[in-house]
């Protein structure tokens, strides 16, 4: 929303649009936008005043991704009379790409969605209304039709309910937008980032959000460049009639190449805009509840914060995919993650490790009654990756627990445990609803995400970022590495305490300073991998053997292959091959086994002999140097990789499986950044 500053109707249409090619990668199944229609600003308070009907925003909604919204929008605008070159001085306009939950994707679920034929209430909405089927009924018994099969669909028509009782037998607008917006939020369960547009406020949009991220962005259009620092020190946004725009977005990524300045929208807020102003009202369903009445929402001020990311980040480069461009930038990621966190040492100084975020609750995570790791997906994977080195210098248990299962389980987490909860977005919604159970059940609370100011990193009581910056793939890379690169400097930091493992720590510290170096010459191996995908391309199945250090190699190089070649791939435990996959083994089933050098070794050995006696197609992938050790007679094929300490050793080999991941999916035609049915951020349940 621009205030103060003609803009065209096509910029306005572009800017929602760039936004919503930034978002793409959470959601990209259908797409929509509502802007105005002319007769909104044109003339209408000097020539209609109170008794100006105006004309219903404009929507478009689209199946498919944004391109195809961009390519309808612009279609259905040439056979209008709709001109594109209008200029507006103020506007309010809304866009939303989706990600399926309720209902196939198609343009009657697509977003925004509305009150009814007039676009009365248009609503954009991320998250789930869990309640929405209770409400569809209320409002379908108060003569409301529904044309969708979105939960979402409940909160415009709810939203015009509540408006037209408020308006019984008296003119428009006896409340103010954020009334009507506050009346609906009483109403709804679940999670939910939403913004509301009206024609019946025109000039003014409304978001609010419970669970769901949410981030208003600030952009004064004649600011002096210098003196954006001093913005921290504003109360709040000046609301000094200053030409401004302002954005909502759910990510950052939309907002950085419009400002660097933003607000991220606390749970029970509720964010108005009107006329280029910003009112933020905080409204506490509970406790009105808990009351038996309404709790009347207080104004509330807020600083603006400062996003730490550059355009650049955001832009794919030289590089075709962000998948591939994110893979080759590993030993850049890596070496930011690890930048001012180990320390040389000297002469009479041991080399340590250093982890800002949480050095005063070392003392506490020691004397833990054990860790829990909790994630999703690839960050689950980190975790277990980490897992044997955290046993080994901190002595403490740590158990393993993927965020849906310990919720559906309800599983025992005790005030003596530490819980880790990794994640890149740090918005997962199960995530998120394991860190709640967690604090309601007084454990100690780690956030390890790559996301500064995320719903995760805000609510755990200490953490580690690991700032790989931006990834933008759906499929995770550059995070993994990362985020096994935090937890191994985490159980440094956590074991410090211990001299016996002095040694084995510094080894560890020496084996990080170089791992970008090892990851720059691993990478090296693109062109063998994309040999080996063009021979496993037309397969059906894959499957990856690994253990120790390992295991968590072998289920992430398996949910690469399957989440963005769409080939069916396993990762398997290799000391439980000979309790059923076996059986599976023939000349044509393609596996790979991991097998660099470390205390798995031998027994990886025998893995290997155990396939090649029955004929199994071996690729192995091997220390430099090891081939004849693993690859009996010569017969299969080798991927040797550089060696490194053991428990870093899963950094450098994910990476020629996530290569062979990437060239996989280009060779078999699909689409790399956005894999079937997936999404970056899950933020509903
Ligand atoms: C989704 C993504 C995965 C990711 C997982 C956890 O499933 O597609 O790539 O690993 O969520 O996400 P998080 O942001 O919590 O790491």
């Amino acid at each position: 929303l621009n205030y103060n500053v003609a803009r065209e109707r096509r910029y306005i249409l572009e800017v929602l649009f760039n936004g919503l090619r930034r978002l793409e990668y959470r959601g990209y199944d259908s797409a929509g936008i509502s802007v105005d229609s002319s007769y909104f600003y044109v003339g209408c308070e000097d020539h209609c005043g109170n008794s100006c009907k105006p004309l219903p925003p404009l929507v478009f909604r689209q199946e498919g991704n944004i391109d195809s919204l961009v390519r309808s929008v612009y279609e259905e605008v040439a056979t209008t009379d709709l001109n594109l070159e209008e200029s507006f001085p103020i506007h309010a306009g809304i866009a939303h790409t989706r990600w399926a939950t309720h209902g196939e994707p198609a343009p009657r679920n697509s977003h925004p969605q509305s009150s009814g034929s007039e676009n009365d209430f248009l609503v954009v909405h991320n998250g789930v209304i869990t309640n929405y089927e209770v409400l569809k009924e209320t409002l379908v018994r108060h003569g409301f039709t529904f044309e969708s099969e979105t939960d979402t669909e409940v909160i415009p028509k709810l939203a015009k309910f509540v408006f037209d009782k408020a308006n019984e037998g008296e003119g428009d607008q006896t409340v103010t937008f954020s009334q009507v917006v506050i009346e609906v939020m009483r109403h709804l369960e679940g999670a939910y980032a939403l913004i509301f547009k009206s024609r019946h406020y025109p000039n003014e949009l409304i978001a609010c959000k419970r669970g769901s991220p949410l981030l208003l962005g600030v952009k004064e259009l004649n600011e002096d460049k210098g003196t954006g620092a001093s913005f921290h020190d504003v109360k709040f946004l000046t609301n000094s009639g200053q030409p401004k725009e302002l954005f909502f977005s759910s990510d950052a990524q939309a907002l950085v190449e419009h400002t660097k300045k933003v607000l991220v929208i606390e749970d029970g807020e509720v964010v108005h805009l009107k006329d280029g102003d910003v009112t933020i009202l905080k409204f506490d369903n509970d406790k009105g509840k808990s009351k038996g009445g309404h709790t009347r929402p207080a104004s509330v001020q807020r600083a603006l914060s400062v996003l730490e990311m550059e355009v650049e980040q955001i832009n794919k480069g030289k590089y075709e995919h962000y998948m591939q461009k994110e893979i080759h930038e590993q030993p850049e990621s890596l070496t930011t993650t690890m930048r001012g966190r180990l320390i040389r040492g000297g002469s009479c100084k041991a080399k340590s490790v250093l982890l800002g975020g949480i050095k005063d609750h070392l003392k506490t995570i020691r004397r833990s009654r054990r860790i829990v790791f909790i994630g999703c997906g690839t960050s689950y994977n980190a975790a277990l990756a980490s897992r044997p080195i955290l046993e080994e210098l901190c002595g403490i248990p740590v158990t393993m627990e993927i965020a849906s299962d310990l919720l559906d389980r309800l599983g025992p987490i005790y005030r003596e445990d530490t819980v880790v909860f990794v994640s890149q977005s740090g918005e997962t919604a199960d995530t998120l609803l394991a860190l709640e159970y967690a604090l309601e059940n007084g454990a100690l609370c780690v956030g390890i995400t790559n996301t500064v100011g995320s719903a995760i990193a805000r609510n755990t009581h200490c953490g580690v970022h690991i700032n790989a910056g931006c990834e933008i793939g759906v499929a995770s890379t550059k995070a993994y590495t990362s985020q096994i690169v935090v937890m191994v400097m985490l159980a440094l930091a956590i074991g410090d305490d211990t001299i016996s493992n002095q040694t084995r720590r510094e080894s560890i510290i020496d084996g990080l300073f170089e791992l970008p170096s090892k990851v720059r010459e691993v990478l090296k191996l693109d062109q063998e991998m994309k040999d080996l995908a063009k021979e496993l391309m037309s397969e059906q199945s894959l499957l990856v053997f690994g253990r120790g250090y390992n295991y968590a190699t072998a289920l992430e190089g398996a949910l690469k292959v399957k989440e963005v070649a769409l080939m069916h791939s396993e990762g398997i435990l290799a000391g439980e091959m000979k309790h059923g996959p076996l059986a599976l083994v023939d000349e044509n089933l393609p596996i790979v086994v991991i097998a660099t050098h470390d205390a798995c070794f031998s027994k990886q050995q025998s893995v290997i002999q155990q396939l090649h006696a029955r004929k199994g197609r071996l690729i192995v992938m091997c220390s430099k140097g090891e081939a004849s050790l693993v690859c009996p007679g010569g017969s299969c094929r080798v991927i040797e990789v550089p060696q490194v300490v053991d428990c870093i050793q899963p950094v450098v080999n994910i990476v020629p499986l996530q290569l062979l991941a990437y060239h996989l999916t280009v060779l078999r035609g699909y689409n790399v950044d956005q894999p079937r049915n997936l999404a970056k951020s899950v933020t509903t349940q």
